[in-house]
């Protein structure tokens, strides 16, 4: 399985000038790397004044569900595609904490989604005091199955599901997950997939993990057989650490 790589920016840069920039130097350096797909996920008004390269495609942070009408501040499937967008992050947990976005609402963003034909990344993970009440995998299965309720991916491609493991205490805390754990976090997040949706699709989906990953320790993720790739904050808005990550994607 080719090996993703995604950047997700959060609410940075602060300027369109910045936000470009940090695109074109990751397209262009991606150019050296054929055996890695590549996806950018900027904040809206930068998705929509930048252009997907073939070295590296863009994805939204979020989703509405409403094909159109009254939803003031909301953006829909099919805005994000007439500005060329292909990948869609859904469920972090930050829209989860902060916005209040239920496992319910994050369901109907995945179905809507889909149905556009965007790719998915819908992210799943524990907190550190579920963690710690050996709950991970209970907090897992739960919001799989209501993530994912409905699903008919029999029909689809398993190129169109992407979950991204991210342990929510491991996030932007410098304190990533082991490679081992997130391997065995991910090898449960298949099998309960697998019985959600269709264990045969289940088989072939990409599962990324995410949570202070750099340079520096992602080549221990991308070893792992349950694996494919990673799903990037902080590190992603440092051009000359993300290609590397990028390069030693692309050597596996
Ligand atoms: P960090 O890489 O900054 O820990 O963020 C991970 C994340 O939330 C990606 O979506």
């Amino acid at each position: 399985v080719r090996k993703l790589i995604v950047g997700n920016w959060k609410m940075n840069p602060n300027s369109l000038v910045e936000a470009r920039r940090l695109f074109n130097s990751v397209a262009k350096a991606a150019k050296r790397f054929q055996n890695v797909d590549v996806v950018l996920c900027p904040p809206f008004p930068y998705l929509a004044a930048l252009r997907p390269a073939p070295s590296a495609l863009l994805g939204a942070q979020d989703v509405f569900w409403e094909e159109k009408g009254a939803f003031t501040g909301e953006i829909s499937p099919r805005m994000l595609k007439s500005s060329e967008v292909s990948y869609v992050i859904i469920g972090h947990s930050e829209r989860r904490r902060h916005l209040g976005e239920t496992d319910e609402m994050i369901n109907k963003k995945v179905l809507a989604a889909l149905k556009n034909g965007l790719r998915v990344i819908l992210c799943v993970g524990e907190t550190l005091s579920e963690k710690r009440r050996g709950q991970t995998k209970a907090v897992l299965r739960r919001q799989l199955q209501h993530d994912l309720a409905s699903l008919r991916l029999a029909a689809l491609k398993p190129s169109a599901l992407i979950i991204a493991y991210e342990p929510i205490w491991a996030i932007g805390t410098g304190v990533p997950e082991t490679p081992f754990s997130a391997n065995e976090a991910s090898r449960f997040i298949r099998k309960a997939t697998g019985r959600i949706i269709s264990p045969k699709v289940a088989k072939n989906i990409r599962i990324l993990y995410g949570g202070s990953t750099n340079s520096r320790n992602i080549f221990g993720y991308l070893i792992m057989p349950e694996l494919s790739g990673a799903l990037v904050g902080g590190a992603s808005l440092d051009a000359k650490d993300f290609t590397r990550m990028l390069e030693i994607a692309n050597l596996l």
